[in-house]
């Protein structure tokens, strides 16, 4: 693989990040690359019918995803390989109650925080809207529901900085408050037009949805602007969500560009609702994917025993991004562990196991990215700053499947605009190509 498949490949990341604002448009442009490759979607609600070297995917909540190909042998003896990450960012969500009109007559839409968003990154750019919209079906009772993906790529809200002449000593964007600093700006107040019609003529006159339909929503703010490569030598990304969308990009193309043989069922795990602590029924720390796996068991003639069987005989990678070492900030680094930009995918660790990392689980991802031939990093946070976590050791525990955790290193966590390498991204996907193709 030369330098025409990394691009290849970091443009395909970059039009996946672009055209995915929210985690339901992460899964429905997932979809769409998985049936390109000859996917089938299962609903949890039909009965399945799994043949050996089948392809299939399921999608929960339309923001989680789960992908599979069942393996040509047994696989009480070969197991599952997983890859695990997730669809969700941290963001801006528009709340019931969407609109607010100062006395001074401008209309600001009303959010809240979603994940531990970077909120002074916020201020001061074109923000457009996203999300899905439940609506009534054909006029029918709610019953009827239906949901409606809607995308207005305009940039519709602006969140403007204080002026600098008008700062009190106190003022921070890093700590402000978030109600009464966090309110962007949509419009002017409209003679006649109440505050609750804001909103719903913004989905009306951009998105084609009849006010009299909506039911609810979940509509969150992104940054208009696309994401670009940058560099003197165009070797980096400066894009919105590559926490965790470039993982999960590179575990949907890894698996659906696996080759077609192989003796285990590979998975990969796009679960929504990391930033927030995982525990929905679309996040790792739920029976989402033990359930699933389960299922495919059972759907294979295995019993109990057999299911048991092949659980022990699988492995598990929780892919979610790593901090580089920034230069201006070297010192919040341990010591010794120093990954940076370009230098391949990191390993994460964390004797609290925070990381789910163990040696065991080290060495086999090691030994995917030495067939792959990848260099990779190692990442431990200082001991006297905590770091994050990832859902890795919800995975691994819910499951009881060993989980290395690990990611590419990317600079900026959390602000709207990340900024990753993109040798590390085309990396970890032949990493994980490799580890999907070693079984
Ligand atoms: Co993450």
């Amino acid at each position: 693989m030369g330098e025409k498949d990394q691009q290849k490949f970091a443009e395909g990341l970059l039009q996946y990040l672009n055209d995915s604002p929210t985690a339901y448009h992460a899964v429905e442009n997932g979809a769409a690359i998985l049936r390109a490759h000859g996917f089938t979607q299962l609903k949890e609600t039909d009965r399945w019918s799994l043949k050996k070297g089948g392809r299939y995917f399921m999608t929960r909540n339309s923001s989680g995803l789960i992908a599979f190909t069942v393996g040509e042998e047994s696989p009480e003896e070969n197991g599952f390989r997983i890859i695990g990450c997730h669809t969700d960012s941290p963001g801006l969500k528009i709340k019931p109650g969407p609109c607010t009109v100062s006395p001074d007559g401008y209309v600001k839409v009303n959010v809240e925080v979603y994940g531990g968003a970077v909120l002074s990154t916020w201020f001061d750019r074109p923000l457009a809207m996203a999300g899905r919209v439940i609506v009534k079906k054909d006029g029918g009772a709610a019953g009827l529901a239906e949901e409606r993906l809607i995308k207005i790529e305009e940039p519709v809200f602006v969140l403007p900085s204080l002026c600098i002449h008008l700062h009190k000593k106190t003022d921070d964007n890093n700590n402000l408050n978030r109600q009464t600093e966090l309110l962007p700006i949509l419009a002017m107040k409209e003679e006649g037009v109440e505050k609750g019609d804001y909103l719903l003529r913004l989905l009306r006159d951009k998105a084609g949805i009849d006010p009299a339909a909506v039911l609810d929503y979940e509509l969150f703010l992104y940054e208009y602007e696309k994401g670009i490569f940058t560099g003197g030598n165009r070797e980096f990304i400066s894009a919105s969500r590559l926490d965790d969308l470039s993982m999960v990009y590179a575990g949907l193309s890894a698996l659906a560009e696996s080759c077609k043989k192989g003796a285990a069922c590979r998975v990969l795990a796009a679960f929504d609702n990391e930033e927030v602590g995982s525990t929905t029924a679309q996040g790792a720390h739920s029976g989402l994917l033990l359930h699933t796996l389960n299922r495919i068991c059972k759907n294979l003639g295995l019993d109990d025993d057999g299911y048991f069987r092949v659980i022990a005989h699988s492995t598990s990678i929780s892919a979610d991004l790593a901090h580089a070492v920034h230069p201006n900030y070297s010192d919040r680094h341990d010591p010794e562990n120093h990954p940076v930009l370009g230098g391949g995918p990191v390993i994460k660790y964390s004797a609290s196991q925070r990381y789910a990392t163990t040696a065991f689980t080290a060495a086999y991802f090691m030994e995917a990215c030495e067939r792959a031939g990848v260099a990779f990093q190692q990442f431990v946070n200082r001991n006297d700053i905590p770091g994050g976590s990832t859902i890795g050791p919800v995975m691994s525990g819910l499951t009881t499947i060993p989980a290395v955790d690990m990611g590419a290193p990317i600079l900026a966590m959390h602000s709207i605009r990340e900024f990753g390498a993109v040798t590390d991204q085309y990396d970890t996907w032949k990493a994980f190509l490799a580890y999907y193709e070693g079984c």
